[in-house]
């Protein structure tokens, strides 16, 4: 059914069906919630991409669009503390309403940095969206303002999300589980991964 390296086993954690529900959902809210109202979604490059181009179709204002990237240095994607950028945005922010889109806050250490870089830019407003919130402890506190699921702290693929640069066009989210029960979060890094 879903091509996959030897081993690897992919359980479903959310379909594709209670994805589509929530993200209309999320989109009807920002619809009344910024009604009259410009707005300007950055998402961060890769791993929102698919959640962001579903989300936006389902805001019904006046709405533009803009992507940021950033890549962690150390051994993991995962916890190493320190973020940097990899790609800019296109358009200055000043004076807009944004919402940053990001696919999951997992440490918090991503949005945090891109948090700080967008404020220095002056926008006028700026709310935060994540599809998934991870059940863990956080090195930053980010409360988001939308949030698709809350799930428990395992590794998940799928609908954006990678494991390697793979699995980001399953429909689901799935939970990876590797051969012999090894961690999948260590990854070595690569700029740009996210
Ligand atoms: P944070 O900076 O620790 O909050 O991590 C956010 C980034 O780590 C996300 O943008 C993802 O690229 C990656 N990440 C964290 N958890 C997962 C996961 O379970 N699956 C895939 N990527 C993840
Ligand atoms: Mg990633």
């Amino acid at each position: 059914m879903k091509p996959r390296r030897e081993g690897e086993h992919l359980r479903i954690l959310i379909r594709r069906s209670a994805i589509e529900r929530r993200v209309r959902q999320l989109g009807r809210r920002i619809t009344s919630e910024f009604k009259g109202r410009r707005l300007h979604l950055v998402g961060v490059l890769k791993g929102a991409s698919i959640f962001l181009s579903d989300l936006i179709r389902e805001i019904d204002l006046e709405v533009s669009l803009d992507f940021i990237s950033v890549a962690s240095y150390g051994q993991s994607t995962h916890s190493s503390g320190q973020v940097r950028l990899t790609k800019d945005l296109d358009t200055s922010v000043e004076g807009l309403d944004i919402i940053l889109v990001e696919d999951i806050l997992d440490t918090g250490l991503t949005l945090d940095y891109i948090e700080r870089v967008l404020l220095q830019r002056k926008p006028r407003s700026l709310r935060v969206a994540t599809f998934l919130r991870k059940n863990v402890p956080r090195a930053k506190p980010i409360e988001p303002d939308y949030i698709g699921f809350e799930i428990p702290n395992e590794f998940v693929v799928g609908y954006g999300l990678d494991y390697a640069e793979r699995y980001r066009n399953l429909r689901d989210i799935c939970v990876l589980e590797l051969p012999g029960g090894e961690d999948p979060h260590p990854q070595p890094p690569s700029p740009g991964a996210r």
